[in-house]
């Protein structure tokens, strides 16, 4: 039986293949899987969270056990709301791992009910990243294969 409820959280500014890649390999895992979008006053996004979120519904919207939403404050405190047992967390290189280690040990000691799973993208999409799809966009360089169709218009759009 497949484990019930899992949140993938992020920022998600904007989304990109390799985060699809791992909502897919999530999906396939977790009965349900909530793809949890951060909204957070501090960072300075490109996409506005409903921009971010529109993509992000229209990428997902063939795969019905994938579920769109948007948190507040706490991870652990939104987990528990929508009783959800795992995070999934992606991790691409040795890089990401210090981070991530830190943060699902801080989420265990917050809320040592709820499990971080860790899974890898795809290699092809080892190297690949939000910011520096953003930056790539921002300077009108090739974006194929990096995003889906409808971001790389919607990224055109933004910075032209
Ligand atoms: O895509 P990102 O920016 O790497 O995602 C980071 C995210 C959203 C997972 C993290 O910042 C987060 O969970 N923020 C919510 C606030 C929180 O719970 N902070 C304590 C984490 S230990």
């Amino acid at each position: 039986m497949k484990p019930p409820i899992a949140i993938y959280p992020g920022s998600f500014d904007p989304v990109t293949n390799g985060h699809l890649d791992l909502i897919e390999r999530g999906r396939n895992i977790f009965g349900q899987l909530i793809v949890a979008v951060l909204r957070n006053a501090e960072k300075q996004p490109l996409f506005t969270v409903p921009e971010r979120v529109e993509m992000l519904r229209e990428v997902t919207r063939d795969w019905p056990n994938v579920e769109v939403d948007i948190f507040e404050g706490l991870l652990v405190d939104y987990a528990r709301r929508r009783h959800a047992g795992v995070i999934l967390r992606g991790i691409r290189a040795v890089s990401d791992y210090e981070y991530e280690l830190q943060m699902a040990l801080m989420n265990r000691k917050l809320e040592p009910g709820l499990e971080t799973v860790f899974m890898m993208p795809a290699l092809k999409y080892s190297y690949l990243s939000a910011r520096l799809v953003r930056e790539i966009a921002q300077h009108g360089g090739p974006l194929e294969g990096l995003v889906p169709t409808v971001v790389e218009q919607r990224l055109r759009a933004k910075v032209s």
